[in-house]
This record gives structure tokens, C-alpha cells and sequence, in this order.
């Protein structure tokens, strides 16, 4: 510290700073471990002592908007925005010999010391934007008839899925009861996707040699396979998107006999705007149907532009409502007794998708897991499990294959429960069934154990049920006259088939 003190005076004497020039287009390249590359582009331009230009992160394009430094090394500040908001990042950058000295500071916090080198001008642009087709309405595929119930990487794998875990995850569906309850779809979300060939055909990465040979696997243990992407040039996690390559990728998928795409807009918000979406959308709508196989359509865009109006029309035989779900009583409930507004939308062949569950995955109790599996069935909400199911208590195995409770979700008629009663932290909900029974939830979100009383007729059930059957424990209960009254465990629930 001395040193540099002593000799700064020195350096700021060197005219032009020829030398510490940083303008020029440079790539940070890191392994992602399954032969694809995390790629981070500096487009810089240095003029005197500010840095101008852009950063493309993986998916994210960030404009250099603040800049402070000298010859010693820079700390540039960028934004972009994002779903309403706005997203930053803070590097700091020096010229080292022929390289770029690069530290992450911000989000994440100061990250190690990484390399930048220098590559061709225009490597790592954009691709030109493709203009969104003219909407017309997708012909409904004719599958999800009720709500999709199957298994996804996610929740528990992130990016840790390969086709050894899918292969075992499809084994224990197969064995340990989840097949037979309904729970058919094994769906691989990001990190599966490699480079596209010279043809422009995409190739999944490492992780998975043998897309078709997987999918025969899953097939064979009478099982289904799904797989994810996005509608921009990146996903999520920063790999290959199908931007441009919408009906190749969805004939690709068809050919290695794949069932079932969620596709998540992430990266398409650096070509398109929010409100293009619908169109962005129907795009792959249309190249799943023209295949000619059976695919169902997993829309996923946070709820963005109430999709529940149009993604119908997209083709979409399911839309998340919202953001990401996690493993918390916070997130869950927050999520799960939102929908209320959104049951209008809800039917066979077109479902609300309050997100994949998280049961089993240890941050809640069994009693909040058994609230989830109620609520989401409540909701004929998409029963995608995104636990370890290799790998669970007998306690969360039977949460997740309740067949009573699937029962409800499942049901055919598709309506999506509502809230009919209130008081406090205390709730019922309603959903009628197809046989003319209601499945009726009583809740109660507060922590600690209430005793809850209702009059049936202020739930809107006007013929007091002589038929009340308790679908966690199993039992019939005793007509109870015109009011219901029992103690509900803190974040329990008691679900019940009434006639
Ligand atoms: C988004 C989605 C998640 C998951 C990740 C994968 O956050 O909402 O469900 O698919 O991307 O990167």
C-alpha cells in the first residue's frame, strides 16, 4: 500500500494511458462442469477516465451507467430493466498485460479475482431480433384434462440433474406408489441444454448423452418424460435458449419423445417486451402442435400481463401465476391462499400454476406440507412434487399420494376452489366436484392450534350434509346440525368431502 501510494504520482504522469486501455470486447468464460461455458461479455469503451459500453451476463444485458477509476483499475456499475424493476451488477475491472482483471462486487458480494480476454469485436451481441408473429388462437391440444401431476428437477436439483438422477428419480416413482396415484410426468428443468450442431439443432450437454434413450427409459416404466426452455437466446441459468429456433426445437423434442415443456421466459426480456409476450408464446404453441405429438405446455412467466386471460389462446395447458415458490410456510402460504381472484380461469385442459411443490424438501413441518398438498388440490392447481422422492419419510410419501386428497385436485369438473369464509387467520374454502359433492378446507394459518366454528350456511352450503368425510384422517365425522366446529392445528388444515 505504501508503494502504490509512492508511486500513483507516476503513473497519472503517463500521457494517454495507452496502456491501460480498456475499450475493446472481452469474455469471461467459466465452466459450467458439463462441457458448456457461463460466458460474460465486457463491450467497453473507455473515454478519459470513464468506462462506457455493456455487459451481457449470461441472459442479462446490462448499459455501464457509472464509472470511477484510473489506470489503477475501475469499478463500473450497470442496469437494465427487468419485470417492472430494476436489475445492477458492479464489477471491478483492471487492465492486466493483455487481459482484464475482473471482480465481481455486487449482487453477490465480492467475488474471487477472474479473466477477461480479449475476443473479436461483435462476438457475444445479441442476436437481431426476430419480429413476434400476428396472434391468432392455438387449437387446444386436446391433453390436461385435470391438472398435470408429475415430478420436477427444480425445487430440490437446481442445477444438479443429470440423467443418472432422472433414470432413479423414474424408478422410485415407478415403485414407491406416485406412478399409480397419478403423478406421471418426470420433468428435467434448466442446466440439461448443451451447444446447437452446425445444423442449429440443439444437443443436451454432458449431463445427458442420450436424450432419446432417457425418454425410452421413462416410457418403459410407463412414465413420461418433460423438458424445459425459453423463448429468448438464454434460459435462466444462462444456457441455450430456443429463440429462433422455435419449431426445430419442439420437432427435436417430438423426435426424442419427450412429453411435456415448460417454457420460461427469462431471457427473452433482452429482445422483447412484456407486452409481446402472448405472441412470443403462441410461436411455440403452434410449432408443439404442428410435431403432431402429444406435448403439454407449461407457460412460465411469473404471471406477468395476466397471462390467465390469453395463455389459452396461446395453447398453454398451464401458466404460473406468480414468482418462484421456496421452501417456507411464508412462501407457500403466500402464494397458495393468493389465487383467490384467479378461479375464473381455471378448467379442463387450462390450468392456474401456483408453482411446483415443495413437500418433502425439510423447511416445513408435515402439518404445513399436508396445508400445501390441500390447498394446491384445493386449487386444481398442477401436482409437480419437487422433492427427493428416492429419498423421503413415509410421512411425506403419503402426504404426496393421499389418493382422497389427489382425488379432489384431480377431479373432473376442473373448478378451482374459492374462499368463502373468514375470520381472523382462520378459513374455508370450497371447491364443488363433478359427483355433486364440495370439498370443503377449513384452514388455519395462524401458528398456534384454534378452535374454529362456522355456520355451513355461511360457506354458501345452504342443505346441512348428513355425509362429512375427514380426507386426511380417513373417517366419516357425525352430522354436525347447521354449524361445523373443530380445533385445526397452527398452519393445519382440515380437509373434508362433504354431500
Ligand atoms: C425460473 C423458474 C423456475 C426454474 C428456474 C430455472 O426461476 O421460475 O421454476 O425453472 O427458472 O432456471
Amino acid at each position: 500500500m505504501v508503494f502504490s501510494k509512492f508511486f500513483l504520482p507516476l503513473f497519472l504522469l503517463i500521457p494517454a494511458c495507452a496502456t491501460v486501455d480498456l475499450t475493446g470486447n472481452w469474455l469471461m468464460a467459466t465452466p459450467n462442469g458439463d462441457g458448456t461455458m457461463r460466458r460474460v461479455y465486457f463491450h467497453l469503451k473507455q473515454e478519459g477516465g470513464r468506462i462506457a459500453g455493456t455487459i451481457r451476463a449470461t441472459l442479462h444485458l446490462y448499459s455501464i451507467d457509472k464509472s470511477e477509476g484510473g489506470p489503477e483499475g475501475f469499478t463500473i456499475s450497470a442496469g437494465m430493466a427487468l419485470l417492472g424493476g430494476e436489475r445492477r451488477v458492479t464489477y471491478r475491472i483492471k487492465r492486466v498485460g493483455e487481459d482484464l482483471e475482473v471482480t465481481q462486487v455486487t449482487p453477490q458480494g465480492a467475488g474471487p479475482v477472474m479473466v477477461a480476454h480479449h475476443v473479436p469485436e461483435g462476438e457475444g451481441a445479441l442476436p437481431a431480433r426476430i419480429e413476434p408473429p400476428v396472434l391468432h388462437p392455438v387449437r387446444d391440444n386436446g391433453l390436461a384434462r385435470t391438472p398435470p401431476m408429475g415430478w420436477n428437477s427444480w425445487n430440490h436439483f437446481a442445477g444438479r440433474i443429470d440423467d443418472a438422477t432422472v433414470r432413479q428419480i423414474t424408478d422410485a416413482m415407478a415403485a414407491n406408489g406416485m406412478r399409480d396415484a397419478g403423478y406421471v410426468y418426470v420433468n428435467i428443468d434448466d442446466t440439461w441444454e448443451g451447444e446447437r450442431d452446425s445444423h442449429g439443432n440443439i444437443q443436451p450437454n454432458k449431463k445427458f448423452p442420450d436424450m432419446k434413450a432417457l425418454a425410452d427409459y421413462v416410457h418403459s416404466k410407463g412414465l413420461k418424460l418433460g423438458i424445459y426452455s425459453s423463448p429468448g437466446p438464454n434460459t435462466c441459468e444462462g444456457y441455450e435458449g430456443s429463440y429462433g429456433h422455435e419449431e426445430q426445437d419442439a420437432r427435436t423434442y417430438a423426435a426424442w419423445g419427450i412429453d411435456y415443456l415448460k417454457y420460461d421466459w427469462c431471457g427473452a426480456f433482452t429482445v422483447y417486451k412484456d407486452s409481446e409476450m402472448q405472441a412470443v408464446y403462441q410461436k411455440m404453441g403452434d410449432a408443439l402442435l404442428a410435431t403432431g405429438r402429444d406435448i403439454v405446455f407449461s407457460v412460465c412467466q411469473y404471471g406477468v400481463g395476466e397471462v390467465w386471460k390469453w395463455a389459452p389462446a396461446v395453447g398453454a395447458n398451464l401458466w404460473r401465476t406468480g414468482g418462484d415458490i421456496s421452501d417456507s410456510w411464508e412462501s407457500m402460504s403466500r402464494i397458495g391462499f393468493g389465487q383467490n381472484a384467479l378461479a375464473p380461469y381455471a378448467g379442463p385442459g387450462h390450468w392456474n400454476d401456483p408453482d411446483m411443490l415443495e413437500i418433502g424438501n425439510g423447511h416445513m413441518t408435515d402439518t404445513e406440507y399436508r396445508t400445501h398438498m390441500s390447498l394446491w388440490s384445493m386449487l386444481a392447481a398442477p401436482l409437480i412434487a419437487g422433492n427427493d422422492v428416492r429419498n423421503m419419510s413415509a410421512a411425506i410419501r403419503d402426504i404426496l399420494t393421499n389418493r382422497e386428497v389427489i382425488a379432489v385436485d384431480q377431479d373432473r369438473a376442473g373448478r378451482q376452489a374459492k374462499r368463502v369464509w373468514q375470520l381472523g387467520r382462520q378459513e374455508v374454502w370450497t371447491k364443488p366436484l363433478a359427483n355433486g359433492d364440495t370439498a370443503v378446507a377449513v384452514f388455519n394459518r395462524a401458528s398456534e392450534t384454534a378452535k374454529v366454528t362456522f355456520q355451513w350456511k355461511d360457506t354458501g352450503i345452504t342443505n346441512v350434509p348428513s355425509y362429512i368425510r375427514d380426507l386426511w384422517s380417513h373417517t366419516e365425522q357425525k352430522a354436525s346440525g347447521p354449524a361445523w366446529s373443530a380445533e385445526v392445528p397452527g398452519h393445519g388444515v382440515i380437509l373434508l368431502r362433504v354431500r
